[in-house]
């Protein structure tokens, strides 16, 4: 009994121990913070055209063979969150990481406009998608599992900061399917990696399949 109460009050000390309180806590208040702020479209476009354009592209569409995601078209909320995530080290992007660290790109109120300026930018009208050979089993899945947090059209949520994932290029979205599941991506959603834990490599490219091919409303397209 007595072992028993000294290994719990051992366990709960502990989890203090390795709680990173501190860095929860100021990417907590970033986030807030940049939600908050009044975004300025103007300085979002010339940080954006400065500072991210170049592996992003111009026009936020990213690279067909989905080393880029694109960020067209993606709610506001997640590219704050993404961007607060990256700078404290709670989603690894060696790439990124030294471009937005606060000494280049600036504080909340930078990442408020950069992200204001990309949720103007209209989505790729031809995303890459794959062999499109499993689609209606796809669709299933898709829906059982996936839908009620992203959308039944993969439009996700704004006010969660859940991922529009409709039209992203196919190879990026496996990849990320790959990295939640296999626990290499710290911001995972726990619930999502639980589930999609009892899906093989063969679901998951099915459902990037499916998912890169759900059109967005004709609004957020580009005609070009
Ligand atoms: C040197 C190349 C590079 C530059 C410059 C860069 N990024 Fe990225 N970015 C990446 C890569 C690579 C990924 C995908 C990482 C992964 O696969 O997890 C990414 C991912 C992202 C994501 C997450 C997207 C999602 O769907 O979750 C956001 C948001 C983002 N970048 C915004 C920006 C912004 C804003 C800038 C400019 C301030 C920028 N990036 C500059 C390479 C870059
Ligand atoms: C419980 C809610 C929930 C469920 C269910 C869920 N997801 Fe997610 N998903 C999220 C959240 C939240 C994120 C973003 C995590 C973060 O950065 O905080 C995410 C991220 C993603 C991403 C990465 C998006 C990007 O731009 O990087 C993809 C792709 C994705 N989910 C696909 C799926 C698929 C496919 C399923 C079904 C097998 C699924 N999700 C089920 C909540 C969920």
């Amino acid at each position: 009994m007595y072992a028993y109460l000294l290994s719990l009050l051992c366990g709960a000390f502990w989890m203090l121990l390795v709680q990173d309180v501190p860095a929860g806590a100021a990417l907590d208040r970033e986030l807030a913070a940049a939600m908050e702020l009044t975004p300025d479209i103007a300085s979002g476009e010339r940080l954006y055209r400065k500072l991210c354009a170049e592996c992003h592209g111009e026009d936020g569409w990213g690279s067909t063979g989905g080393e880029y995601p694109q960020l067209a078209g993606q709610h506001r909320s997640v590219i704050v969150k993404q961007l607060a995530d990256i700078r404290a080290g709670n989603r690894d992007n060696p790439k990124m990481f030294p471009i937005v660290e606060e000494s280049q790109m600036g504080g909340p109120q930078a990442i408020a406009d950069i992200a204001a300026y990309i949720s103007t930018l209209l989505m790729d009208s031809f995303p890459a998608a794959g062999e499109g050979d499993r689609l209606p089993e796809a669709e299933v899945l898709y829906r059982k599992t996936c839908a009620r947090c992203h959308g039944l059209n993969g439009e996700g949520n704004f006010d969660l900061h859940y991922p529009l994932i409709q039209g992203q290029h196919f190879r990026y979205l496996l990849r990320q399917l790959r990295w939640i599941r296999d626990g290499q991506r710290k911001n995972a959603n726990p619930d999502m990696a639980a589930l999609i834990r009892q899906l093989d490599d063969a679901d998951l490219e099915m459902l990037a399949d499916y998912i890169a091919r759900l059109e967005p409303p004709a609004e957020k397209l580009s005609d070009k």
